[in-house]
């Protein structure tokens, strides 16, 4: 796609615009704007997908730089799906990885990641530490 632009500059991100489209493609998980902001900014890289000046796909990796990343945050908005937009992104995402073990959690997504080289792997475990989310007023 011609006219799609990524970009790992969070400068001019509108973090309420970004809310407004997640919400919109019911792929919101209630962080507020501000919360948004700090997720990505807090982040070993993040990529956004533009079409024109219009968010339409996010894409972000926490790392420690040696040995253990995590991606997450990999959406593209509805109606640009299945043009290779997230694979761009999360190709992006791992250029700098090398050496990593990247993990991630996906239920919807399983065909999409093994397209792209990963595989299920036994033993991943979670937690939630206190309440998920403190929830800010947006
Ligand atoms: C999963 C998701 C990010 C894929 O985004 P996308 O931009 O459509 O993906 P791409 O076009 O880059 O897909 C690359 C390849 O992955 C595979 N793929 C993508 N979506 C797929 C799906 N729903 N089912 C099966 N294979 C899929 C296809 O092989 C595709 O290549 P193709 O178009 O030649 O068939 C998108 O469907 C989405 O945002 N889903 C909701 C959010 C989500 O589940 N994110 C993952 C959470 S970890």
């Amino acid at each position: 796609m011609n006219n799609i632009r990524y970009t790992t500059d969070l400068t001019d991100v509108s973090w309420d615009e970004m809310k407004r489209v997640l919400v919109e493609d019911s792929f919101d998980n209630l962080r507020s704007p501000k919360q948004l902001r700090e997720s990505f900014e807090n982040s070993f890289k993040a990529v956004i997908a533009y079409a024109n000046s219009s968010i339409i796909g996010t894409a972000r990796v926490l790392s420690d730089g040696v040995c253990n990343a995590y991606i997450v945050d990999v959406w593209t908005y509805t109606p640009y799906r299945r043009r290779g937009i997230a694979k761009r992104m999360v190709e992006m995402l791992t250029e700098k990885l090398d050496g990593q073990h990247v993990a991630l959690f996906t239920e919807e997504a399983k065909m999409f990641y093994k397209r792209l080289g990963f595989s299920d792997f036994e033993g991943g475990m979670a937690k939630v530490v206190g309440a998920w989310l403190k929830l800010e007023t947006i």
